[in-house]
């Protein structure tokens, strides 16, 4: 079969090619893919920046944000032919830490965590793909395609849930959350943060194109300045660009006992001892939260399906702005102004 593999850690080297059929060990679910959404670490990986290759093996299937569809449900769990599935991203690690232990993989604490497409695992750009029963999530069917936007989903439930939990240290109520970045996950989080009925503003670099719009369709407001030019205080932040210059606006922004979650990945930038000793100076001042969230557990995955089940399905297509074919994987690395998701199409619905 054909597959979109990468030397992790070597720049240039990702490539179509042929490999071996998956193999058995890999679960006894087996699943024709129909498509697997292309996201910033996807981009990091072929850059060599990223990625680790399964044991023993030079080179990694990439892929993290699937959508298949069973054909064949194996002997155990509870799938049929003709499921539509995504895969979940991460394994818990072997020894086993306390979080990965109780289901909490996405809390782990040591480390040795393994991530498909990532991190020591075959990820989902291959045309057939197989799964542990207890990894694969059924998708409503009815969502067809815009099932590949659950794997991002999920790490939105989790931030969301991680902001809710913080919340309770004392009391609060909160009303206006800001989310820095309209990509697919700042996208996702305007969208989770409105089903908590919060008034919710997004702020993006683009001035014009479908940005703008999306936002304005989910009765939420947009923003092109910078942080510091929003003209309230944030009772929460959701910070989805990992840009140095947004983090540190962010915390001269947040209102007194505000919470801002980091779920971008960034790199560099300038950073000052001053910097440093004003931020904690900001953040103790006003009693603020700075969390950061990765990744997803089965709790997360479960709220997000629910959230793509009821959200507006012409809304969520829009998200999804190019498909390309696995052939053409290094046009879908490209990013474009207008992109929000780009998705590798291997089969239809
Ligand atoms: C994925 C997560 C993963 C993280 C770190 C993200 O792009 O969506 O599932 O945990 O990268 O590897």
């Amino acid at each position: 079969m054909k597959a979109i593999t990468v030397e992790p850690r070597k720049p240039g080297t990702a490539r179509f090619e042929e490999i071996p059929e998956p193999d058995v060990h890999e679960g006894s679910v087996l699943v024709e893919a129909v498509a697997v959404g292309v996201c910033g670490t996807d981009v990091e990986i072929v850059e060599g920046k990223y990625g680790w290759a399964p044991p023993g093996a030079t080179r990694l299937v990439l892929g993290h944000e699937s959508l298949g569809r069973v054909v064949d449900p194996g002997p155990t769990g509870g799938l049929k032919r003709g499921d539509l599935v995504v895969g979940i991203v991460r394994r818990p690690d072997p020894v086993p830490c306390p979080n990965c232990a109780v289901g909490e993989w996405d809390m782990c604490r040591n480390g040795q965590y393994t991530e498909r497409g990532i991190k020591q695992i075959h990820g989902f750009m291959s045309e057939r793909w197989r799964i542990e029963p207890e990894y694969a999530i059924r998708v409503d069917p009815g969502l067809g395609i815009l099932g590949v936007l659950l794997e991002p989903t999920t790490v939105i439930a989790k931030a969301l849930e991680q902001v809710a939990i913080i919340g309770r240290r004392s009391f609060w109520e909160p009303r206006t959350v800001l989310v820095t970045g309209a990509g697919p996950i700042g996208l996702l989080a305007a969208l989770g943060a409105k089903s908590h009925g919060l008034d919710v503003h997004v702020l993006d670099r683009m001035e014009s194109g479908p940005k703008p719009d999306l936002v304005r369709a989910l009765g939420a407001t947009y923003h092109s300045g910078s942080v510091r030019e929003v003209g309230f205080e944030p009772d929460a932040i959701v910070e989805c660009t990992g840009v140095g210059q947004v983090i540190a606006d962010s915390i001269q922004a947040i209102g007194s006992s505000g919470i801002i979650c980091l779920t971008g990945v960034g790199h560099g930038g300038v950073v000052t001892a001053a910097a440093c000793a004003d931020i904690a100076a900001s953040t103790v001042l006003k009693n603020n939260v700075i969390v950061g969230s990765v990744n997803a557990n089965k709790r997360h995955w479960y709220k997000a399906g629910n959230l793509l089940a009821r959200a507006d399905r012409n809304w969520l297509s829009r998200l999804i702005t190019r498909r390309e074919r696995p052939e053409n994987f290094e046009r879908a690395l490209e990013r474009k102004p207008d992109d929000i998701k780009v998705v590798i199409q291997f089969s239809e619905v």
